[in-house]
């Protein structure tokens, strides 16, 4: 892939960017989108149909099992070319601001600093009563864990559909992106909002909007430059096309 001179001039003079990453950052590190069909046991469920309050009414057990499992997909999962060369952009931009939808933690272990974790942390476990956060709870094989304080079913650190967005980490989005002059979409499908509104909202405030994905999405006809292909592959080159290392 060749970047054009224009992209790579544009991105060495960039005092603030933010990027947004989605599930195909994370692909090349083994783990499906969120939009791949469920392996095993799970292929008979749509994550769609998991994750929601209303799936977690209607069977805790079914979803403290899922979240397990994907918990346990997790572990020894390693960050891939692609986060680590996002850790080299927070280096060479002044004001870098990685806002991901992911909740594997991926980036955080890669070392990004600056992260705006939009939907949560896998690792996370909150009541779901009384919301008190629970740094450790029952083997993950066993029943839905309780709250120590209230009892409540604990239930993952995550946002599900039709719930709000983290207030913090969100408002500080809006922030970031209201003043950057550049925004890089990332291996994300941008069909879930609000994320998905902020590539928008950036161009709106004269951002110039990039895209890197394996494939074409409903924000590629609105990009000003869309790289097609693997972030662990086009993240790493376009670091050394406009720095050289
Ligand atoms: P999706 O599974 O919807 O989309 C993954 C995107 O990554 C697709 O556009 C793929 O083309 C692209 N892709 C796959 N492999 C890639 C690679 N190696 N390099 C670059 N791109 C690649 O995942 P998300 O967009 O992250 O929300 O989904 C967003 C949210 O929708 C998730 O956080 C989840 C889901 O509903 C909640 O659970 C609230």
């Amino acid at each position: 892939m060749n970047f054009p001179a224009d992209f790579t001039s544009l991105l060495s003079r960039t005092g603030k960017l933010v990027a947004l990453t989605g599930a195909g950052v994370s692909q090349e590190s083994g783990l499906r989108t969120f939009r791949d069909a469920q392996a095993g046991l799970w292929q008979q469920y749509k994550p769609e149909d998991l994750a929601s309050p209303e799936a977690f009414a209607r069977d805790p057990q079914l979803v403290w099992d899922w979240y397990a499992w994907r918990r346990e997909a997790v572990k020894g999962v390693r960050p891939n070319p692609g986060h680590y060369a996002l850790v080299e952009l927070e280096a060479k931009i002044p004001a870098f601001t990685l806002i991901t939808q992911n909740v594997d933690g991926l980036h955080r272990f890669a070392g990004t600093r600056n992260l705006l974790e939009l939907h949560g942390n896998l690792q996370r476990v909150r009541c779901s009563d009384c919301g008190t956060f629970a740094e450790t709870w029952e083997n993950d094989s066993g029943s839905v864990p309780r709250c120590m304080h209230c009892n409540g079913l604990l239930r993952p650190d995550v946002v599900w559909f039709g719930e709000s967005l983290p207030r913090d980490p969100l408002e500080k989005a809006v922030e970031a992106i209201r003043t950057c002059q550049v925004f890089l979409s990332i291996g994300t499908s941008g069909l879930v909002q609000p994320a998905a509104s902020l590539a928008h909202a950036a161009q709106s405030n004269g951002a110039v909007v990039v895209e890197i994905n394996a494939e074409a999405t409903p924000l590629t006809p609105k990009t000003d430059f869309f790289f097609q292909g693997k972030s662990g592959e086009l993240l790493p080159k376009l670091i050394q096309a406009v720095w050289g290392n």
